[in-house]
């Protein structure tokens, strides 16, 4: 999986600092953390598993939508970027604590995820932010790897209306969120 996303990675984001940003999620818990606490790929790799995933499902919509030209609307460079990126915000996030569960009436300890926030940024947001601080986006890498929560974000929730006119304006808005569902929702292990 690892090698898997390092190919993708090298063979598609070329621009300046992508190096840097890779060095720095090699030095962090991406390859090997979760993707939730319980949810969708809450298992070791999870999160890199479910990168993977945005970014082929995110692929085959674009290719869906625009056809054989889909190059003419976004570069393999973008496509890579926000699918493969847009969960960067839960590098160094979850930890695993130990809780007790009863099994065949004796007590024992069993390890879970929990959620320890170092860089309490947000969601979507926080990962452009991350990668910010590596390498530029464009406008609409940013808007989208900021909105690919849609309706779940917290800031939608609260009541902002800046993620329509996002979605009405950036069709890549519209198709990353989609594809996070898609592969979260329809092709990933679920808990709970
Ligand atoms: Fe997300
Ligand atoms: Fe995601």
């Amino acid at each position: 999986m690892k090698s898997s996303f390092i190919n993708l990675y090298n063979a598609n984001i070329k621009r300046e600092g992508a190096d840097k940003l890779l060095e720095y999620l090699e030095n962090t818990d991406f390859f090997s953390a979760p993707s939730s606490t319980r949810f969708h790929s809450a298992f070791e790799g999870g999160l890199c598993q479910h990168s993977l995933k945005v970014y082929s499902k995110l692929l085959e919509l674009v290719k869906l939508q625009y056809g054989e030209r889909w190059q003419d609307m976004f570069s393999a460079e973008s496509i890579a970027i926000v699918g493969l990126l847009h969960d960067i915000c839960k590098v160094n996030y979850y930890i695993t604590e130990l809780r007790n569960v009863k099994v065949s009436g004796g007590w024992t300890q069993r390890p879970y995820y929990t959620v320890h926030d170092k860089l309490p940024y947000g969601h979507g947001e926080k990962s452009v932010f991350i990668i910010s601080n590596y390498m530029r986006l464009s406008a609409v890498e940013a808007l989208a790897i900021n909105w690919h929560m849609g309706g779940f974000d917290d800031r939608v929730k609260g009541g902002s209306y800046s993620i329509s006119e996002a979605f009405d304006k950036y069709p890549l808005c519209v198709l990353l969120h989609t594809a996070d569902l898609l592969a979260s929702y329809l092709e990933e292990q679920r808990g709970e």
